[in-house]
């Protein structure tokens, strides 16, 4: 199935950038996810796909089709551009069956009678709603009605699918197994496929590619680990998870490498650059699960180990979170913020940020 090209799409609502220079590519069968707080232009990105808006500028293709050309004026059907979508509220029409609605895209592209029945069949297999084809969709859960939703989107085999905030309607547990469901049949099928969420863990899970939106424009693309091991913001580093902070003086380390020096934290924290940090003035961003942790006792082993010892550090706050225990320290002057799968026991502990931990980022 052919890759997804969006180049250099903009809208301009009155004096607001809703869409600034979006532009990305989705290679072949893979997932890519727009991930941003709401109202930074998701759904527009998306409907410009799908061909339910058309944006001031930009292009995007389909393989080597045209499906949207600002310049040229060309704006392909919706029902022409090949896609499968599933909108934010599944939409489902109350009125008709399961298989009335799975059938519908079908209508509109005036298939014949026996392929719609065997699509209908083979997409409510797909989604494991076979014997619900006579149902209404208010006789379902809601996990089965988005599963609905997908098979519709799925009935006219469409070479791309887009999804718009598929899971909003699900509860906490349900959404963990739609997610898991959804990316297995994505990965069966090889299809080619933009979801949109506002949910950091959903976009982590799933994506091949994440593509960070913030007031219409992408912010930082990267697959979930980069992403969030190299946020590269301030905005991205936040909205991803979690994340302590630590501005400071740079200099060069002697084996190599660099070191920040933070106003008020003991000793000091070992860093990479691809280059030279241009300004001395450096933030550094550490995930709370990155940061060592040890007992008061471990401080002295590890030193003659040859690890540097930690800095001794105070717990302020404990919050038990089931999973894991989340901890505030004091460092120092400098309050950081850890996460542990064990909890702590009493006393003060001992914290390294490990060159591996830290990433810069700009502000
Ligand atoms: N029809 C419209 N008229 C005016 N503003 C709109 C319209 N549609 C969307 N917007 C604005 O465009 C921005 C992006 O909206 P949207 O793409 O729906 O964001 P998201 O899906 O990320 O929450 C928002 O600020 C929203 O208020
Ligand atoms: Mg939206």
């Amino acid at each position: 199935m052919p890759e997804l090209s969006v180049r250099h799409l903009t809208q301009t609502l009155g004096s607001t950038r809703i869409l600034d220079d979006v532009d990305f590519t989705v290679a072949d069968g893979t997932f890519t996810t727009l991930l941003g707080p709401s109202g930074c232009g998701k759904t527009t990105s998306l409907m410009a796909i799908a061909g339910f808006h058309t944006p001031d500028g930009g292009t995007i293709h389909h393989g080597d089709r045209v499906l949207f050309d600002a310049a040229a004026g060309h704006d392909l059907p919706a029902e022409r551009r090949a896609l499968g979508v599933v909108f934010q509220s599944y939409a489902l029409f109350p009125h008709m069956t399961v298989g009335q609605n799975v059938a519908y895209p079908l209508r509109l592209r005036r298939a014949g009678k026996q392929e719609i029945q065997h699509r209908v069949r083979t997409v409510l297999e797909l989604v494991e709603l076979a014997d619900r084809a006579d149902a209404h969709p208010h006789q379902l859960s809601g996990g089965q009605q988005q599963r609905v939703a997908l098979a519709r989107a799925l009935s006219h085999a469409p070479t791309a699918l887009l999804l718009d905030e598929p899971f909003s309607n699900l509860d906490a547990k349900l959404r963990e197994r739609a997610r898991d469901w959804l990316t297995d049949l994505q990965r069966d099928l090889g299809i080619t496929t933009v979801f949109v969420t506002h949910d950091q863990t959903e976009a982590l899970a799933m994506s091949d590619q994440i593509l960070v939106m913030h007031q219409g424009r992408i912010v930082r693309a990267g697959t979930p680990s980069d992403v969030y091991h190299h946020p590269g913001t301030r905005f991205v580093a936040e909205f991803l998870g979690r994340c302590n902070f630590l501005t400071g003086t740079a200099r060069k380390a002697a084996g190599g490498g660099w070191q920040l020096d933070v106003p008020g934290l003991p000793g000091t924290v070992p860093f990479r650059a691809d280059a030279p940090p241009g300004d001395e003035t450096v933030t550094l961003a550490v995930r709370p699960e990155a940061l060592v942790i040890a007992g008061p006792e471990a401080g002295n082993g590890a030193e003659s180990a040859g690890e540097p010892a930690g800095r001794p550090a105070k717990i302020t706050h404990e919050t038990f979170l089931g999973d894991r225990y989340l901890y505030s320290l004091a460092v120092g002057q400098v309050a950081l913020t850890a996460l542990t799968p064990h909890r702590l026991g009493e006393g003060d502990v001992h914290v390294t940020v490990t060159e591996d931990a830290a990433s810069v980022i700009v502000d």
